[in-house]
């Protein structure tokens, strides 16, 4: 705890007689149990840590505003978008993904990009990556994919058989494996690289009009990517090269900022696009639906505290505010419910009153109690509802646009099943440095996989998103795709 005075004290005050030496019996011990500061100084150390992200473990934190560039009221009556030039607190978190606490940055892995607007009306989150798809498109696949990105349960090493084996069986995953593999596997910096809400998510205006958007944060200070082998070095002799970056570039004044951009769909051409809007393995072409501007975000504070504000961010992609609402998209759905589940495990169930967490704007529930409840918890207030005593009402103008449901339920999975075009025009879209480059980084990784049937039903997916594509990984690896698989 920070003290205004230099007088040590314990965790309940009092003044530290001896923090050198504890208490013995004589100069060489037996240590005595009435030593309490010993006592609890121990056992507060036992439980510094609480457990890290299941994924995302690593990250850096920083805080920020966001201001309106462009009336998009039409659109959406989000207040925090009410008006051009209005400025929102922010705090973000950027991240990798799959590697642990201590893990080098470095690495070839998508980045997060959770985004914490504190809004007038609550928290709103945009808990979204450096890339503007997934490898998946159902959350029910959620913890397989994970574990075959984690390590192995006997070895405890990263498994590229598993790896490639869950990818090659999962064919969705093309486009944004394709994406992982090319240069911008591997940003610069945090600071050099796009952030995308990638689901698609609902806007409704103060008429009840609803559209569908995608976010896309573009970085003003360009995207750069780094080279393997520096990145290589770089994971060794500086493995928190990307938080290094992000803190010294704030210290010293420079600022980085990213522009906010939107694509707007009508709602009725969900039905109609050659793409279904919600499989987060797709993109929406700007051609189709071009980039609007909406505002820029700008990071001009570090993180006092790295456990207090960066460990305790809990960014939900539930966390909504009036204006902006879920889509049907099956990704989503599954993640509506992980994140405030991992929050109350991983932070506690009052996770929401920590100082990062607390909205700017005021809250008023009816929650009460609970492990760690360090605030005031209502004090002698109404503490249920409905009430005579003039506690805190619902506002049914602020409920969530209604919309029609139709569909007989099952377990089905969306009807659109073209995994390779988006992902052949990534390629097609590349010079011929990138491809190379592309080849070089699948090869690379795929070397290590001890399976041909595996190695044999990838190259099948590069081949069917663009022949050349198949045909030059296979070369690399050796394997001739007239293989059997
Ligand atoms: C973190 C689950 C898909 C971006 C997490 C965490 C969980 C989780 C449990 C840890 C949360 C915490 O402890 O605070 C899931 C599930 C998914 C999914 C079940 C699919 C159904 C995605 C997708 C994206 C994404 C599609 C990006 C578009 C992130 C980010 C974080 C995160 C950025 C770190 C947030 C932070 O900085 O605190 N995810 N995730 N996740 N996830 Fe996901």
């Amino acid at each position: 705890m920070k003290t205004n005075n230099n007088h040590l004290t314990t965790s309940w005050g009092a003044p530290v007689g001896d923090n050198q030496n504890s208490m013995t019996a004589g100069s060489r011990g037996p240590t005595l149990i009435q030593d309490v500061h010993l006592l609890e100084k121990l056992a507060h150390f036992n439980r510094e840590r609480v457990p890290e992200r299941i994924v995302h473990a690593k990250g850096a934190g920083a805080h920020g505003y966001f201001e309106v560039t462009n009336d998009l009221t039409k659109y959406t009556k989000a207040a925090f978008l009410s008006e051009v030039g209005k400025r929102t607190p922010m705090f973000i978190r950027f991240s990798t993904v799959a590697g642990e606490l201590g893990s080098a940055d470095t690495v070839r892995d998508p980045r997060g990009f959770a985004v914490k607007f504190y809004t007038e009306e609550g928290n709103y989150d945009v808990v979204g990556n450096n890339t503007p798809v997934f490898f998946i498109r159902d959350a029910i696949k959620f913890p397989d994919f994970i574990h075959s990105q984690k390590r192995h349960p006997q070895t405890h090493l990263k498994n590229p058989n598993a790896v490639w084996d869950f990818w090659s069986l999962s064919p969705e995953s093309l486009h944004q494996v394709t994406i992982l593999m090319s240069d911008r596997g591997i940003p610069a910096t945090f600071r050099h690289m796009h952030g995308f809400g990638s689901h698609t998510f609902k806007w409704v205006n103060a008429d009840g009009q609803g559209v569908w958007v995608k976010y896309h944060f573009k970085t003003e200070q360009g995207v750069k990517n780094l080279d393997v082998n520096l990145a290589a070095k770089l994971a060794g002799e500086n493995p928190d090269y990307h938080m290094e970056d992000l803190f010294n570039a704030i210290e010293k004044g420079d600022f980085p900022a990213w522009t906010l951009y939107v694509q707007i769909m009508p709602l009725e051409d969900a039905n109609t696009y050659r793409f279904d809007p919600f499989d987060v393995t797709k993109i929406w072409s700007q051609k189709d639906y071009p980039l609007i501007e909406a505002g820029r975000m700008v990071l001009n504070k570090n993180p006092e505290n790295y456990f207090a504000e960066v460990e305790q961010a809990t960014f939900s992609p539930g966390s909504f505010v009036p204006g902006v609402e879920a889509s049907p998209d099956k990704m989503l759905q599954g993640r509506l419910f992980a994140y405030g589940d991992a929050h109350r495990y991983r932070v506690g169930t009052n996770h929401a009153a920590l100082p990062i967490n607390r909205p700017k704007s005021e809250v008023s529930h009816y929650q009460r109690d609970g492990q760690m409840r360090f605030d005031s918890n209502g004090g002698g207030s109404v503490y249920y509802e409905p009430n005579s005593y003039g506690g805190p009402k619902e506002s049914p103008e602020k409920k969530p646009a209604a919309f029609e449901l139709s569909g007989q339920a099952d377990s089905v999975a969306y009807e659109h099943n073209d995994h390779y075009t988006q992902a052949g025009d990534l390629y097609r879209l590349m010079n011929e440095e990138e491809r190379a480059r592309l080849v070089q980084n699948i090869v690379g990784a795929m070397k290590p996989v001890d399976k041909d049937e595996i190695k044999l039903r990838q190259i099948q997916h590069f081949y069917k998103a663009d022949p050349e594509y198949g045909q030059r990984v296979a070369e690399g690896l050796g394997l001739s795709l007239t293989q059997e698989v």
